[in-house]
């Protein structure tokens, strides 16, 4: 993971840096550093965020019209000043931040070992900037050449950038399978992990594609090529400028703000894909492939975390109405087995990063196999996107809380549309039926602006049960996906341990667990499972459990049986886990923000998971 940030241009480059690494601290949070170029090379880092480096280095010189940033997660060495980056080369002249992982690390820190090399960190990337100077200096070669020889040698994947105190007009970069953006103005270039950081300055930007290195000079100037030296052409895309997302409105954390964003965000991923008129969904990248959806043998989806949930309720919601057999697949198990893919299967990668190692490994074997590939992700551009043959965007505006939440509700919202309109395509979905789940897509912000009316229960909710170690939601059908939902909510940002079950699984198993101390989440809104519920409920109420009942407006629901219940708007039943997420992403939150927990930034993660 990590976020890398850097500026080379006539400006002073560290406030830009800083800003830029404040935005991409969702990659990485548990360290931070910076070079400037100011005549000589100063570097400062530190573990911890990137407030705590600015602090440290707020009575230190900073100008310079070079500067390189990087906030880190950590894969080899654990987080401390010395293995934060950027890492600097033996003699002091090369300085590197890197993003991703140097597999044959191991043998050429023995090699550079044996040349008289030692190291500072137990980082894999000092051993990557120790070897581009040992090139450097063996064969007296330009900078450039150095890292595009040294990188011809390594193993593994890496976004880098370098700068060499001996050509302070210019810093190389180059990436493989971590990403690299540059950002293009007058007398200037930007650099940095996404272009989000880089829009506000500029939206003309390189996505600098795998194999490829660069030299950038501080007149704006740039030279792209590639590991064998030949000259690349780059294609040159213009981004939109997403400044607002990152401001905190009255909310005391990203999350919170992206809980509370659902109306508006589900409404942006729904909105241009109804004609309300005609009542029909639009998906173009259905609409333009009518032959390869109607006529598909399966539809694998692949993702990862919260992707993967939304893709569980996919598969039920494809299954059901479009007749389409339907597999879900951990994006990082997928291709260490044998999948059986064929040419008239297609794959759907979910991703809210778009970017996720995993997803975009399942995704290129995929595209290796011959499958039609399909991308449903929220970063425009992301790696993911480009590598698919088409793409819905989810349109929900940038995610910056770890926990996913208003993508999460974006990709179930854009899964129902997906089912229908293949359904629609088939004839799988009698007319009338297609008719009227069509106009509650549209009712859908409305409903879950009243589902968030919730809240205070939740915190009452909360207040009960957040001092509990262990925690357990049950749910059936397209709800046993939000069960899962809620407890990988309610384990990344309160650190309770919780766990996921279809409910009638409890039997065969979990129930050992219950006592007076486990809350049990039972997610009863789809009412042609009502009645088994209420059993499983009685089960649980046996054994002295504490129940928290999600049922439907309306639904008989046996009271004396439940601890809390909490009321879901009535809905399409299909539609119902949208809603039923929501509640339980207020309970999370609450829970976390009664432990004393970081919300945003929960321990060990990072929002975009770029190593395997
Ligand atoms: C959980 C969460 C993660 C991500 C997972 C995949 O709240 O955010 O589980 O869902 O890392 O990330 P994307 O969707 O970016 O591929």
């Amino acid at each position: 993971m990590c976020g890398i940030m850097g500026y080379i241009g006539r400006k002073d480059g560290y406030p830009i840096v800083i800003d830029g690494l404040k935005k991409l601290e969702y990659r990485g949070y548990d360290s931070a550093g910076v070079a400037i170029m100011n005549g000589t090379l100063s570097l400062y880092k530190k573990q911890g965020k990137v407030n705590q480096l600015e602090q440290y280095v707020h009575t230190q010189k900073t100008n310079g019209n070079i500067a390189l940033g990087h906030t880190r997660w950590a894969t080899h060495g654990i987080p401390n000043d010395a293995n934060a980056h950027p890492h600097r080369s033996q003699s002091g002249r090369i300085v590197m931040v890197h993003n991703g992982i140097i597999e044959n690390y191991a043998a050429l820190k023995s090699f550079l070992t044996t040349k008289g090399y030692s190291f500072q960190s137990d980082t894999d990337s000092e051993v990557l900037v120790q070897y581009i100077e040992w090139y450097q200096s063996t064969y007296q070669l330009k900078i450039g050449e150095a890292v595009r020889r040294a990188l011809g040698d390594i193993e593994g994947s890496y976004a880098i950038v370098v700068l060499d105190s001996m050509n302070p007009e210019s810093v190389i970069v180059a990436k493989q399978d971590n990403p690299l953006v540059l950002g293009l103005n007058e007398d200037e270039i930007y650099i940095a992990s996404d272009a989000n950081p880089i829009s506000t300055y500029t939206q003309e930007v390189i996505f600098l594609q795998d194999g490829e290195c660069a030299e950038l000079f501080d007149d704006g100037t740039y030279h792209i090529y590639d590991l064998e030296n030949e000259n690349v052409i780059p294609e040159i895309t213009t981004v939109k400028c997403c400044d607002e997302n990152y401001s905190l409105e009255e909310y005391d954390s990203y999350m919170l703000k992206e809980i509370f964003q659902q109306p508006q965000s589900v409404e942006a991923c729904i909105s241009p894909r109804v004609d309300v008129l005609q009542n029909e969904i639009l998906i173009p990248e259905i609409d333009n492939h009518k032959r390869i959806f109607s006529q598909a043998g399966k539809i694998i989806i692949v993702g990862c975390g919260t992707s993967w949930h939304a893709g569980l309720i996919g598969e039920y919601l494809i299954e059901s109405l479009a007749d389409i057999s339907v597999e879900v697949e951990y994006a990082s198990e997928f291709r260490y087995r044998s999948p059986i893919i064929r040419e008239n299967d297609i794959v759907i990668a979910i991703s809210q990063s778009g970017e996720t190692a995993d997803t975009l490994a399942a995704l290129k074997l995929a595209n290796e196999k011959g499958a039609f590939t399909y991308a449903l992700v929220n970063t425009e551009g992301s790696t993911i996107a480009r590598h698919s043959d088409v793409v819905s965007y989810l349109n929900v505006g940038v995610e910056i809380g770890v926990a996913s939440t208003k993508a999460f509700t974006a990709q179930v919202s854009l899964l129902t549309m997906i089912a229908l309109k293949i359904a629609r395509i088939k004839g799988t979905i009698k007319y009338n039926e297609y008719k009227s789940i069509v106009p509650q897509l549209s009712d859908l912000p409305g409903l879950i602006a009243q589902t968030l009316k919730s809240n205070d229960l939740m915190l009452e909710v909360a207040m009960s049960h957040f001092e509990k170690d262990h925690a357990l939601f049950l749910g059936r059908g397209p709800n046993f996906p939000v069960a899962l939902e809620g407890a990988l909510k309610l384990k990344e940002i309160s650190y309770i341990h919780a766990e996921g079950y279809p409910a009638a699984e409890m039997k065969h198993g979990p129930i050992a667990l219950i006592d007076e101390n486990m809350p049990v989440f039972v997610i009863a809104t789809n009412s042609s499972a009502l009645s088994k519920m209420i059993s499983n409920v009685q089960e649980i109420k046996s054994r002295k459990g504490q129940v928290i009942v999600f049922k439907e407006e309306g639904q008989e629901f046996p009271e004396e049986i439940t601890d809390h219940m909490v009321s879901i708007p009535k809905t399409h039943e299909l539609l119902s886990p949208i809603l039923a997420s929501i509640p339980l992403q207020l309970f999370a939150y609450h829970a976390a923000k009664l432990r004393g927990c970081n919300v945003d930034q929960p321990r060990n993660l990072a929002k975009s998971v770029t190593v395997e």
